[in-house]
């Protein structure tokens, strides 16, 4: 039983001594080479097959240094990095911030930042905006021509809502007004400067019903819609995603949230697109029940982003982190080489899935196995995963190579 109080998952990949800094393709439109993919492909699966530990996923560094994520598609391939003041920013000047800066600079054009562009971070005073984290990650993005997916502007979640805002007292119409100078302030700033927000997160409860967040109590559940009416007064032209998790394995979370879309689209209320976070597991959800979810957002007429994917080895959502009877305390090349077929399945059937134009993008959540929230304090564990699609030395996992066979167009093996 998959009793999911939090999903997540995530993975990074490439050798950094051989990739030499340059900041790899950014031309979309460059054809994908599949030759390069499954020589890649194919050296993975000796390495993975073999009886040595994860650590040696560093001898199919040669077979993926060539390789690009981004210069497979020509949608966006992102990652969610640590920046500003936190101990994993990949801005930072030492080896850890180098090396994640030549992974992102290799493979993604997109960044999201995993924390500091929450409320907390952006509007720590009622009157006080502070921008400085977010626009040199910007900075840094455009300088590598890579693009910010804009994370989050409405979040329940206590550690990023801002103590002001938790302390704000006013009846709805004060709440109105509060969130709608959050919400314009913030997108005016970015307007013009980021192709999409996730503009309110995770408003539903697993069974379909609205969440009874601070907001909702303040506000029942016209918070939401004016927050996209506030995001898209503020900036005319970024596309405006309602982002959650468990939604793709359909259900009552996701019917609810077609709904909402539904009533949106009927009174011109504007939206995008819908972000699956994707914080799933290594035998769940099912990739037919994952497709039937995009193409019922498909079917509307929206875009379908894969915002925050993540894949764990052990399931770290039933209160046990078991895989699947016992804890699984080494990537041995076995779980590797399941990890890489689940990515690339997963990026399969969203190519599969969702037409071209519908593609808002395929974003994982973190660079490297060493800074992932599933291994962090926050999930209120000791044990040790490997969601990424880099391991701890911030090199190629098997996983990496899945991606990108399923970007090329390659089986998934
Ligand atoms: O800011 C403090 C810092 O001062 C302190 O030194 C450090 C010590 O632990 O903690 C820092 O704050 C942490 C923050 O991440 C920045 O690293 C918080 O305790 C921690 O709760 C916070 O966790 C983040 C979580 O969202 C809550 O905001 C995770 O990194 C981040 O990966 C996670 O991301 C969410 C998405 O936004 C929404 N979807 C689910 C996803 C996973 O939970």
């Amino acid at each position: 039983m998959h009793n999911l109080k939090y999903p997540l998952i995530l993975v990074c990949l490439l050798t950094f001594t051989a990739c030499g800094g340059g900041g790899g393709s950014g031309n979309k439109t460059s054809a994908p080479s599949s030759s390069a993919v499954s020589s890649s492909s194919s050296s993975v699966e000796s390495s993975s097959s073999s009886e040595e530990s994860s650590s040696s996923t560093s001898s199919s560094s040669a077979s993926v240094d060539n390789l690009s994520l981004k210069s497979l598609v020509d949608f966006p391939v992102g990652v969610a990095v640590s920046a500003g003041n936190e101990a994993n920013s990949l801005l930072l000047d030492n080896t850890n911030g180098t090396a994640q800066r030549v992974i992102a600079e290799q493979h993604f054009d997109q960044l999201t930042a995993g924390n500091i562009m929450k409320m907390s971070y952006l509007h720590p005073g009622i009157d006080t905006f502070n921008f400085t984290q977010a626009d040199a990650l910007l900075e840094y993005a455009n300088n590598h021509d890579m693009t910010i997916h804009a994370h989050t502007l409405i979040w329940h979640s206590d550690y990023q809502v801002p103590n002001w805002m938790k302390n704000f007292a006013g009846d709805k119409a004060a709440w109105s007004a509060m969130l709608q100078t959050h919400v314009q302030t913030i997108a005016a700033h970015f307007s013009g400067r980021v192709p999409s927000w996730d503009v309110v997160n995770e408003a539903f409860e697993d069974n379909g019903s609205y969440r009874n967040s601070l907001f909702y109590q303040k506000m029942n559940k016209d918070y939401i819609e004016e927050a996209f009416a506030n995001a898209r007064a503020a900036d005319a032209t970024a596309d405006l995603y309602y982002n959650d998790y468990n939604l793709s394995q359909g259900g009552a979370k996701l019917n609810a949230v077609l709904a909402m879309a539904d009533d949106f689209q009927t009174r011109n209320i504007p939206i995008s697109g819908i972000g699956f976070q994707m914080h799933v597991n290594i035998d769940w959800p099912r990739i037919s029940d994952i497709k039937a979810s995009f193409a019922a957002v498909v079917a509307r007429g929206l875009k379908v982003k894969i915002t925050e994917l993540d894949i764990p080895i052990n399931n770290p959502y039933d209160g046990s982190y078991n895989f699947p009877n016992n804890y699984v305390s080494e990537l041995t090349p076995t779980h590797a080489q399941r990890q890489k077929v689940r990515y690339c399945e997963i990026a399969k059937a969203y190519i599969d899935t969702v037409p071209a134009n519908l593609r808002g993008g395929f974003s994982v959540w973190g660079i490297w196995d060493g800074d992932t929230w599933l291994n962090a304090a926050l999930f209120n564990n000791n044990h040790v995963d490997w969601p990424l699609l880099f391991d701890i030395n911030f090199q190629p996992k098997p996983a990496l190579t899945g991606v990108a066979n399923a970007l090329a167009g390659q089986p998934c093996s």
